[in-house]
């Protein structure tokens, strides 16, 4: 593999757009607070901008876009809000698969789905194999989703698959445990709504992404918002532990050797 085509083991290339962008779609309440609605008024405004960020991701080329819809910390939230968004993922799930599947959308859920019940379980699994073969973009759904839960789960069935190894597992024979297996490692990281923490996102996944934190709340976030988002990550440069000097050196052009040229000087 050349030095620029992983992820953390070696290093991609920044590129145009990012492959792989990762959000926390943030500030919803605030949202609807500032316009004195209810908290859930931001939610439904959200899923509109999920909309149309997952139409800008697919006209930017990205190809995967994640991100977090439900946290296994936001049961706390007070009943009736989280009776909301069950309903909302489950209305979104009726309502937009059909156009995910036409765009070229490859839907996938990630997440501990055992607290949910068994329509959101149909209506899921029939999303994900309606949109399966899909190819534009995969976008992931974070729902019940904690980055801990994702390793703690990878890490029993990894012993489970392999318990004869158990004190000497790898990070690669981890790797393929873990929810987003089937995906690169996000580039860039987005968190809307001001704050700069992970919450229990993609723990592992994230060790490598370029950060990138907004005042916007998540409902403003759009396609233009997104555009600046990607202008940052494309000033960074992605080091991965190396130095600018030897980025530099794998970055020039490889000139094709001389034949017999180290004879001239024998
Ligand atoms: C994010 O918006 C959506 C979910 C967590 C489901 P919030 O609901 O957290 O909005 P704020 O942070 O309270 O404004
Ligand atoms: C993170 O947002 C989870 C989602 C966006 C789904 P929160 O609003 O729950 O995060 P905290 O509690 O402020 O860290
Ligand atoms: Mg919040």
């Amino acid at each position: 593999m050349s030095l620029f085509t992983s992820s953390t083991q070696t290093v991609p290339d920044v590129g145009a757009v990012p492959r792989h962008v990762a959000i926390i779609m943030d500030g919803n309440g605030r949202w609807a607070k500032k316009r004195f609605m209810p908290r859930v008024a931001g939610h439904k405004r959200g899923l509109e901008a999920l909309r149309a960020v997952t139409k800008a991701c697919v006209s930017r080329g990205i190809q995967y876009l994640t991100v977090f819809a439900f946290s296994s910390e936001n049961w706390r939230r007070p009943q009736e809000e989280v009776n909301f968004l069950m309903n909302l993922f489950v209305s979104a799930l009726n309502d937009e698969v059909d156009r995910l599947h036409k765009n070229g959308v490859r839907l996938r859920i990630i997440g501990d789905l055992s607290r949910f019940d068994a329509k959101l379980h149909h209506l899921i699994d029939a999303a994900e194999a309606k949109t399966a073969h899909n190819t534009r973009l995969t976008l992931t759904i974070a729902a019940n989703y904690g980055g801990r839960w994702d390793l703690l789960q990878a890490v029993n069935r990894l012993c489970h698959a392999h318990p004869e190894k158990a004190g000497s597992y790898t990070e690669a024979e981890l790797a393929p445990f873990l929810s987003m297996a089937y995906a690169p490692e996000p580039d860039l990281f987005i968190r809307t709504g001001g704050e700069q923490r992970i919450s229990n996102f993609l723990l592992w996944q994230l060790a490598y992404a370029e950060f990138y934190f907004t005042d916007l709340l998540w409902p403003e976030f759009d396609g233009a918002a997104l555009d600046a988002a990607i202008a940052s990550y494309r000033q960074r440069e992605r080091r991965f532990g190396r130095t600018s000097e030897q980025l530099a050196v794998a970055r020039e052009p490889q000139v094709p050797p001389v034949p017999h040229a180290q004879n001239e000087n024998a």
